[in-house]
């Protein structure tokens, strides 16, 4: 029921840790597309584990196979399944926590569920799922570039130690993907003690998603920061998502606060390009919190499925720390909700183009002014009435000259064509006499 994303561009993900694969399902792509097997391929690449000694070694290729939707390299419009099949799945490392429960993951929660649970590394709830988003995401990275929208990610803290400088071509350069090349040798030394006593370390990745045209996201629900803290909480081991200043507003007054505005546009960016659910057309700054690696070598209390009381050290092939594996699965996250908001926009801003919709404002316009001369009309025959009543000439051409040029004046002010008000009060003007002679 939870395993789908999106309205206009929808994915579906599958799988678990240690069945035969996992993947996903991708719909609303549009046919006649470039389909580019490689980007995806590329990202997942990123995501993969095995790729440094800071995460875990389990040696997956991460081989992406396309089962549908795609002919001769162009998207057919129909659902695009992907597959990436678990070849390095190494289960008889999990037959010891068949009946244990490990801290810090889901099993208790998902016997209690289901009443059933796959016990091998977590199963639908393992890291591992996401590499169908990270595929999916890759797709949608690739479209949003065509409007120049680019997400990028970055670990940015880690045990205190915090990115200073945001170098991005160094983020792919050092296994934590941080931006700054000194924070990230010293975060290394942290992630590797940690390791090294067989615990683990949290962080915190920051996500920018750069040329966002102002006016995404569907208020009231579908708001475009609710979104992106739904699709960024929906990562194993995310605990919190802020956008712009985030718990930091909690401190500021107003003034602080607001982003003020002159003529060039918005003066800062506390709000992290997004106000009232919509984006403003900033740079969209968001920052989620990552937990620590739930397995972990350092023996910990548990309970088995019995309520029986146990102590349990986790070996095996794990991430010390998960920051560097979560940026591209935050990136994707990112990237599949603005994709979906921007298909919902282009949408809406069709539906308001189409003819028989502005003929229909220009009829309604046309209604109201039809609708206001009758009213004139009805004020020209009281006036009509009292002039008679006090022997009043009907036709005053100072008022008539007076009147003309104070509806040009506000003619003028509005940007209005002068010849037509002044052809049209003339007209007025000689119905409004006919009028009053009755
Ligand atoms: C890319 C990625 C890799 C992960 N690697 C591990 C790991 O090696 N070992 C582990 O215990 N948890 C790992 N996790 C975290 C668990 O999946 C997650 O903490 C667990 O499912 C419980 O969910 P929760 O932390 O969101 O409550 C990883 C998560 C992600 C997204």
């Amino acid at each position: 029921m939870g395993d789908s994303l999106g309205k206009r561009f929808r994915i579906l993900t599958f799988g678990e840790s240690h069945g035969k694969a996992i993947g996903v399902v991708v719909d609303g792509v549009k046919p006649g597309l470039d389909f580019d097997l490689k980007s995806v391929q590329r990202e997942l690449d990123r995501r993969r584990p095995g790729q440094s000694k800071l995460v875990s070694p389990r040696p997956e290729k991460d081989r992406v196979e396309v089962l549908s939707g795609v002919f001769q390299g162009k998207t057919l419009g129909t659902p695009i399944c992907l597959l990436i099949p678990n070849k390095e799945s190494d289960s008889k490392a999990y037959d010891d926590l068949r009946d244990v429960f490990r801290p810090g993951h889901a099993g208790y929660g998902v016997l209690k569920k289901y009443g059933i649970r796959d016990h091998r590394g977590g199963g639908r709830l393992s890291g591992r799922e996401t590499a169908a988003r990270v595929a999916a995401g890759a797709i949608a990275k690739k479209e949003l570039a065509k409007d120049g929208i680019r997400v990028i990610a970055y670990t940015s803290e880690i045990d205190g130690i915090t990115a200073q400088t945001i170098d991005l071509e160094e983020i792919e350069k050092n296994p934590l993907r941080c931006p700054d090349r000194n924070a990230a040798k010293k975060m290394e030394e942290r992630v590797i003690f940690y390791k090294s006593q067989g615990d683990s370390i949290g962080g915190i990745v920051e996500v920018l998603a750069r040329h966002v045209p102002p006016g995404l996201g569907e208020p009231i629900f579908n708001k475009l920061d609710a979104e992106i803290a739904r699709a960024l909480m929906s990562i194993g081991g995310v605990k919190a998502v802020e956008i712009g200043d985030g718990f930091q507003v909690a401190r500021l007054q107003g003034s602080a606060n607001n982003d003020q505005m002159d003529r060039h546009g918005f003066k800062t960016n506390h709000a992290g390009g997004i106000l009232g659910g919509i984006s403003t057309g900033q740079e969209i700054r968001i920052r989620i919190a990552v937990k620590p690696t739930p397995s972990i070598e350092k023996e910990q209390e548990t309970i088995d499925i019995f309520g029986g009381e146990r102590r349990l050290s986790i070996r095996g092939r794990h991430d010390p720390c998960i920051c560097p594996r979560i940026v591209p699965a935050a990136e994707a996250m990112v990237a599949l909700v603005l994709y979906d908001a921007l298909l919902c926009q282009k949408d809406l801003e069709e539906r308001a183009g189409t003819l028989e919709e502005i003929r229909a404002e220009i009829d309604s316009v046309d209604r109201q002014m039809i609708q206001l001369l009758a009213r004139r009309n009805e004020i020209s025959a009281k006036i009509g009435r009292y002039k008679r009543e006090k022997g009043l000439k009907i036709r005053d051409p100072d008022r008539e000259r007076t009147l003309l040029k104070e509806r040009m004046t506000w003619a003028t002010e509005v940007g209005i064509n002068r010849e037509l008000v002044q052809d049209l009060f003339h007209r007025i003007m000689k119905t409004s006499r006919g009028i009053q002679r009755r």
